[in-house]
């Protein structure tokens, strides 16, 4: 996926230079860890970050991503994930009537649920037990919903927060006060509050109906996967992690799906898409644009994977939108 997204890039002929950092399972088995233990500096000196999905089947899912992905998104406190899902002409819908498909997902990306605070006790015993805590703080809501607001402001003007105050009655609460005071300083923009299994039906009834979303880590994340398919599939997915700092990064939705490793049918245009938004970051807003045209003519011309309805393999639909740019 990676290398199509560089081809793609690497069309547009900027003054961009590429560092490989070859961090994930092989990494692993060669040296025990999943990144080197100074792979947060080493990622500081770099302005972004096109990431690719990580995880194999010979490690445990957890052991991989708290040694890579999370340590990544966490450190280097890129605490807002956004994720947009635009079903684009040419891909087939999954909806009945092809309703049009054009949310934004803010996904809070360093605590919530994803904290990383919990433990286990009497290991191996009847009473074992597994305690996973969320943590929501006032500042790192804070922080996420003002980013939404401000992409609110710039679309619709109508603001979409997802939470579960009804059953959860702390953080969710705490994440309701926030986005009402957060509102106070943005008047411009409607907000309405949706409980997340409430908003999960509506993305499907009424997917036309949402702009911008906000949400925590978990529902964030279950959503996003939800919305990947109202815009064709997970292969069409892409996501930004940006935060305080400079650096961010950018990698497709989906997972590193071993089951078709190597067969080069996997669909790259959400890794395009998300170098896409790694051109906007860095201040290439043109080649940005020219990119994601690109990747909007080849859809409408039908040149797609077989997830989306095509015939195509990974490096022709890299091939083709390379040639479009
Ligand atoms: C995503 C993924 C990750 C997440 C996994 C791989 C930890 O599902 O980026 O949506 O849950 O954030
Ligand atoms: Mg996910």
């Amino acid at each position: 996926m990676i290398a199509e997204a560089r081809k793609a890039v690497d069309a547009l002929a900027l003054d961009l230079e590429w560092i490989e950092l070859p961090w994930g399972t092989e990494h692993f088995h060669a040296h025990g860890t999943m990144m080197p233990p100074d792979a947060l500096e080493i990622a500081r000196q770099h302005d972004a970050i096109l990431l690719g999905a990580v995880g194999h089947p010979s490690v445990p899912d957890h052991i991989t991503l708290w040694g890579l992905l999370l340590p990544l998104r966490q450190g280097l406190d890129l605490y807002a994930n956004i994720r947009p899902a635009r079903l684009l002409d040419g891909v087939p819908s999954r909806l009945e009537g092809r309703p049009p498909v054009d949310m934004l997902f803010v996904r809070e990306n360093t605590e919530g649920e994803y904290a990383g605070v919990g433990g286990r006790a009497h290991q191996g015993l009847d009473l074992e037990v597994g305690i996973e805590t969320s943590v929501f703080t006032r500042a790192g809501v804070r922080r996420v919903v003002e980013h939404a607001f401000e992409l609110a402001q710039g679309r619709r003007g109508v603001l979409t927060s997802a939470t579960k105050s009804n059953a959860s009655r702390y953080g969710y609460v705490l994440w309701d006060e926030v986005v009402e005071e957060v509102h106070e300083a943005h008047p411009d923009v409607t907000v309405e509050r949706v409980l997340v299994d409430a908003l999960a039906a509506r993305m499907v009834s009424h997917p036309s109906s949402l702009d911008v979303v906000v949400a925590s880590n978990l529902f964030g994340d279950i959503l996003t996967d939800l919305a990947a398919v109202l815009q064709g599939g997970m292969g069409m997915a892409a996501s930004a992690s940006v935060g305080a700092e400079k650096i961010a990064m950018f990698e497709p939705v989906h997972g590193s799906a071993p089951d078709i490793a190597g067969q080069g049918i996997a669909n790259p245009l959400g890794a395009i898409w998300s170098a896409s938004l790694l051109l906007d970051h860095l201040g290439e807003a043109d080649g940005a644009q020219r990119l994601m045209r690109a990747v909007e003519s080849v859809c409408r011309e039908g040149v797609l994977t077989r997830d989306v309805g095509g015939s195509a393999t990974t490096s022709e639909v890299g091939d083709s939108v390379a040639a479009r740019v």
